[in-house]
């Protein structure tokens, strides 16, 4: 029986195998096995990235340190420079880290230079990666889709990277790892364990997700500091479709069109 059921089993009924990186200095081991990487950052770096594009942003360029940052600005004064240390707004800076600043008003249209404690560090950590994408709980469902979309067509695997707290695990980042999880279709994947873990930990979180996030210290300390309207609404469920694309160090919205091209482009084919 096992044997006739590999002899009927094609190339195109292969699972996807699905990993999760619980640091994110071992985004390195994702990129070895280029696989499609989702970096998560849930709280808030992530979740900043996904809205400023969901509301017309037309790339966010990751940059890892203040110096780097407020350089490109000096180059190009029309770019919008946002970002934050120690969860504030650095001095001169547009913008800080909360997602509500990144408005249509205030975005619509603009290149937003973005560079955070952990999320923009992590985000650098991949550019060797191919296909790089950016989960949140905003855009779960719709980043689990694109991701499958591409790893099927490219027969690599997918792998969740956890941007953490300067290098420490986060709770939030671990449960939206599991929000993605939830949306791949069973018969599609194979999860590893650290996958099936995260998404056990959101199937018993999500009827009270906002308040087990409350529970882990990142969210503790942004309340402190009275972003307690941020953790709120990061802890929203798939309310964008928005699948931000790390491309040439900028992050830009993929379009389905685009990645079909970017799929059957050479560069791309092994
Ligand atoms: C980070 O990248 O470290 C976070 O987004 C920090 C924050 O909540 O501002």
């Amino acid at each position: 029986m096992v044997i006739l059921k590999k002899l009927n089993t094609g190339d195109a009924d292969l699972k996807t195998l699905v990993s999760l990186e619980s640091v994110a200095k071992d985004m390195v081991k994702a990129v070895k096995r280029r696989d499609v990487i989702i970096v998560i950052d849930a709280l808030r770096c992530c979740s900043t990235i996904v809205t400023a594009l969901a509301n017309g942003a037309n790339s966010v360029i990751p940059v890892k340190t203040i110096l780097e940052a407020r350089r490109l600005k000096k180059k190009h004064p029309d770019y919008v420079i946002a970002g934050e240390r120690k969860g504030l707004k650095p001095k001169g800076f547009d913008l800080g880290n909360s997602p509500l600043e990144f408005s249509t008003r205030n975005v619509d249209g603009k290149e937003i230079i973005l560079t955070t404690t952990s999320g923009t560090k992590a985000i650098s950590l991949s550019k060797k990666g191919k296909w790089v994408l950016i989960g949140a709980f905003l855009n779960a469902k719709a980043i689990a889709e694109a991701s499958l979309k591409i790893a099927e067509r490219e027969k690599i695997g997918i792998s969740l990277v956890l941007a953490g707290k300067e290098d420490q695990f986060s709770l939030e980042d671990f449960l939206c790892a599991g929000a993605i999880a939830e949306s791949f279709p069973t018969g599609n994947v194979e999860l590893s364990d650290a996958v099936v873990a995260a998404l056990l930990s959101f199937k018993k979180a999500r009827g009270s997700l906002k308040e087990t996030i409350q529970q882990g210290s990142h969210a503790k300390y942004l309340e402190e500091k009275g972003f307690e309207s941020d953790v709120e609404f990061c802890s929203n469920l798939s309310i964008f479709n928005i699948i931000p694309f790390l491309k040439e160090g900028a992050i830009i919205p993929l379009e389905t069109s685009i990645w079909l091209t970017l799929c059957d482009s050479p560069r791309n084919r092994k």
